[in-house]
């Protein structure tokens, strides 16, 4: 049993608590964020994650997983602190540190000797050492350890992706705070990579880098499909099937969003042209990501007409499946090109009505995708939620004004559509 203290509560930080108690550990979970913190006192997850809501009751009651947003509470009796705070994207495309620079120096005054800072954050090349250096100046205490370990769980997945990692990624000045740190993950029995601080830095940008490259490439070629008469979704699949591509992050459509593919390519792009390199793909992938929202109006617009004076249902808005995230969701630049091109705009989304309403005050929130459909002169599919698989097809073409889909997800078969009836339209095909 170690005790642990895990600063930032959000999606990686209020995860990474959670499991680490149901490993056996001692936890204090900290954020800044007072009611966020009153939520979790009352064993409330403060947003949605499957099976989160469970492993925060247990373990609360166990008496393993505490909440503060006092540092004086959460900080001095432990032995690994975890930084887990939002780093967002800047005005220039570069990550923001404010937060991390914040943290780090609450943390300070408070750390014991020999504690280890455990840095999950994302974050450019380098920060690592900006950490460092604020906690060693504030507190003289030339006893603690600093140890990169970037978290690649996915939101929808969190607690599976953090208790079967793929592999944990160490960075260190010394082997014995990586290893320490490896401790921690052992029960988890994933292979564990020790390397520099600056590596496993890098080692998360370059693949959140990757996979949005993989995202915008196929997209480029549904581009192409559709002007040579292939199909985006078939070519994929054979594609998949060659081991050494891998059929994951192939999935044609309105594009990448979330708290951070968008930010994360932007911010190594910006770190390399600030090292004096020239990131070309990168900016060819935010380049084509930025432009598939576009596309999806105007496959919309060809098939109606025009898109003025029209009612537009949206199924789903938060970036992807299985979670109310809607940060740099592809739904905010749709909502915002159809309202600019004079349409109105329903939406339904399964679990982000909440951030809906704040994000996308002016867009009319259904109860369900039959009541977006009501009224509607075309549909977009925004985000491939389970329960839209399965929709009474013939009931919603019944309450619409113009039975008009555009598949920004790929989800439906353009046969089965066209059969009852629909003019459809899907991303590539
Ligand atoms: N969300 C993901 O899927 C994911 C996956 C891997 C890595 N990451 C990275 O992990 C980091 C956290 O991401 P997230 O999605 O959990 O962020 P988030 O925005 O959901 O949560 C961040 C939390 O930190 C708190 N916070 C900010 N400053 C603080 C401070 N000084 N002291 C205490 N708390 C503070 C905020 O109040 C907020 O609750 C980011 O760097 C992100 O890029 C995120």
């Amino acid at each position: 049993m170690s005790r642990i203290a895990v600063v930032g509560m959000g999606y990686v930080g209020l995860t990474t608590a959670s499991c680490l108690a149901d490993l056996g550990n001692d936890v204090f979970g900290l954020d800044v964020d007072v009611k966020k913190t009153r939520r979790l006192q009352d064993s409330k997850a403060p947003f949605y994650e499957p099976d989160l809501q469970e492993l925060l009751t247990r373990n609360a009651v166990a008496g393993r997983l505490r909440f503060t947003s006092n540092y004086a509470e959460a900080i001095p009796s432990a032995e690994f602190v975890f930084i887990a705070v939002g780093t967002p994207m800047d005005s220039t495309g570069a990550a923001d540190l404010d937060n991390v620079r914040a943290a780090s120096a609450a943390i300070a005054p408070h750390l014991r000797s020999h504690a280890v800072i455990v840095n999950k954050s994302t974050v450019p090349i380098g920060t690592g050492d900006i950490v460092s250096e604020i906690v060693r100046s504030a507190t003289g205490n030339p006893a603690f350890a600093l140890v990169s370990n970037p978290e690649f769980l996915r939101e929808g997945s969190a607690i599976l992706d953090f208790m079967h990692p793929d592999r944990v990624v160490l960075g260190a000045r010394g082997r014995e705070a990586a290893s320490r740190v490896g401790e921690l993950y052992a029960p988890l029995g994933a292979p564990v990579l020790v390397t520099t601080l600056q590596t496993a830095e890098m080692i998360k940008y370059a693949c959140n880098a990757f996979l949005a490259t993989k995202i915008s490439f196929i997209n480029e070629v549904a581009r192409l499909c559709e002007r040579v008469g292939a199909d985006v979704k078939v070519v994929a699949e054979g594609m998949g099937m060659d081991s050494r591509i891998g059929a994951s992050f192939l999935d044609a459509g309105l594009g990448y969003g979330g708290s951070c593919f968008p930010k994360d390519v932007s911010a190594l792009a910006r770190s390399a042209e600030q090292s004096g390199a020239q990131p070309q793909l990168l900016h060819a992938v935010m380049d084509i990501n930025n432009g598939q929202p576009q596309l999806v109006v105007e496959k919309l617009s060809n098939l109606l007409g025009t898109v003025r004076g029209c009612t537009i249902g949206l199924l789903g808005l938060s970036f992807k499946p299985n979670t109310d995230d809607m940060r740099e969701a592809p739904s905010i630049a749709l909502v915002r090109t159809l309202q600019e091109r004079g349409a109105l705009v329903r939406a339904y989304d399964p679990a982000a009505m909440e951030s809906a309403r704040v994000n996308l005050p002016d867009v009319v929130l259904c109860e369900d995708a039959y009541e977006v459909a009501e009224g509607c002169d075309g549909l977009i599919v925004v985000t491939e939620w389970n329960e839209f698989r399965q929709l009474n097809m013939p009931r919603i073409k019944g309450v619409m004004r113009r039975p008009v889909i555009v598949d920004g997800r790929n989800m439906y078969s353009p046969d089965e559509l066209r059969a009852l009836g629909f003019s459809y339209a899907g991303v590539g095909r």
